[in-house]
């Protein structure tokens, strides 16, 4: 159910779960995309005149309040994206809450204070579930990026209120959809980032779905370091050379082409604008390590994105945080922008560091849908279960 299902509700309390997990810094929001997501829901409920209440975690405060973990502090950015005053309750649940609401007019919007600041809310129990859902008539989730957690503001309220899903989160799960769920084949994965570690049940889910799986980043060195190549001092998890032939077993038997990278960028120091050279993968200098992924190599993943109907990215293909390391990730995603604002490719993109890189190739707003989620999009990813989205769909 959506906001489409949403009809009468002036007057209405309508608990909204967003998410305003943002990074700050000396106490400014210093980037505002997730709060521009869930924008359009609060909006819309506010315009259709409801009493729109927001839920929301910040940081990982362990149950208790903790000053630099307020929500407080968030509260003037979400007024001015929203271009409407936001009240403020300093909790989320008792008189405090009670009181803001009893002052509320139809269409205004008030802030509740971190969830995370009641150990109810991690342990999902009954009893603050109960009391959150004290403050509402309905709940509405689009917050798909904390939707991995089994929190009472992420899914308990579904069991206690009539539950919907927003705007954002309709978004994501379309998308989402598009991209995994049904989506056109060929399916290309594009899987980057330091660490195999991190992303084995990804890797080990996406060979059984995509029909070829581009592996590049830091990652992509244990996958050449299994196959008996010498890294040199390159980032590489030679504890895992089991796993990553694993991975390449399992993606053979089900058909899905791996492609690794043929050619690098390598230099001798972690730094932008370090003195560099393109190498053959099977001649990397003992001395140097791969920081980027090189010129061949990003012409067989161009071209596996050519051949693509739909294209999956999670990970950098290179360090794009440094120059001149960056230029792999950058002609990829600039030319994956190119084949879906032809109409030719769906698009999607999430997790940490994807979002930056898409950012820094000046592309995020010409792909299919970038997923503001870390752990929600990954755990999507990896074909795991996300209790939030699935009591939404639960939902009769
Ligand atoms: C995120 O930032 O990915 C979400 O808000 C979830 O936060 P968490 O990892 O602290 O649960």
């Amino acid at each position: 159910k959506t906001l489409d299902d949403l009809t009468d509700i002036a007057g209405k309390r309508v608990l909204v779960r967003v998410d305003l997990n943002v990074p700050v810094k000396d106490g400014q929001v210093t980037d505002t995309t997730r709060i521009e997501r869930v924008a359009p829901t609060i909006r819309e409920l506010s315009e259709k005149g409801a009493k729109v209440i927001l839920l929301a975690h910040f940081g990982r405060p362990k149950g208790e309040p903790v000053a630099d973990m307020s929500l407080k502090m968030i509260a003037p950015a979400v007024e001015e994206i929203l271009d409407q005053r936001v009240h403020f309750a300093a909790d989320c649940i008792g008189d405090k809450a009670a009181n803001a609401i009893a002052e509320m007019n139809d269409g205004d919007v008030l802030l509740l204070e971190n969830t995370r600041f009641h150990k109810g809310e991690e342990k999902n129990d009954t009893a603050f579930v109960t009391a959150l859902a004290a403050n509402g008539d309905i709940y509405v989730n689009d917050a798909f990026s904390a939707a991995h957690r089994a929190h009472a503001s992420t899914e308990g309220l579904a069991h206690h209120l009539p539950a919907y899903a927003g705007r954002t989160m309709q978004a994501e799960l379309e998308a989402l959809e598009k991209g995994l769920g049904n989506p056109k084949r060929p399916v290309v994965a594009i899987v980057g980032g330091a660490k195999v570690s991190t992303k084995i049940d990804l890797l080990q889910n996406l060979v059984k779905k995509v029909d070829a799986l581009v592996i590049g980043g830091g990652m992509a060195n244990t996958f050449l370091a299994a196959q008996g190549i010498d890294v040199g001092k390159s980032l590489c998890e030679h504890d895992l050379a089991d796993t990553a032939k694993s991975i390449i077993a399992a993606a053979s038997s089900a058909g899905c082409a791996i492609v690794l990278p043929e050619d690098g960028v390598v230099a001798r120091e972690f730094k932008a604008g370090a003195d560099n050279e393109v190498v053959d993968t099977k001649a990397i200098p003992a001395d140097a390590m791969m920081l980027d992924v090189g010129p061949k190599s990003v012409a067989a993943v161009n071209d596996w994105i050519s051949r693509a109907e739909t294209l999956v990215w999670n990970g950098p293909l290179g360090a794009f945080e440094i120059t001149p390391f960056d230029k792999a990730t950058v002609s990829a995603a600039k030319h994956a922008a190119a084949r879906t604002r032809a109409g030719s490719l769906v698009s999607v993109a999430g997790g940490g560091d994807t979002v930056a890189a898409l950012n820094h190739a000046e592309v995020a707003d010409d792909f299919t849908y970038v997923s503001t989620a870390g752990g929600a999009f990954l755990e999507w990813m990896e074909g795991k279960p996300l209790p939030g989205v699935d009591i939404l769909h639960q939902q009769k």
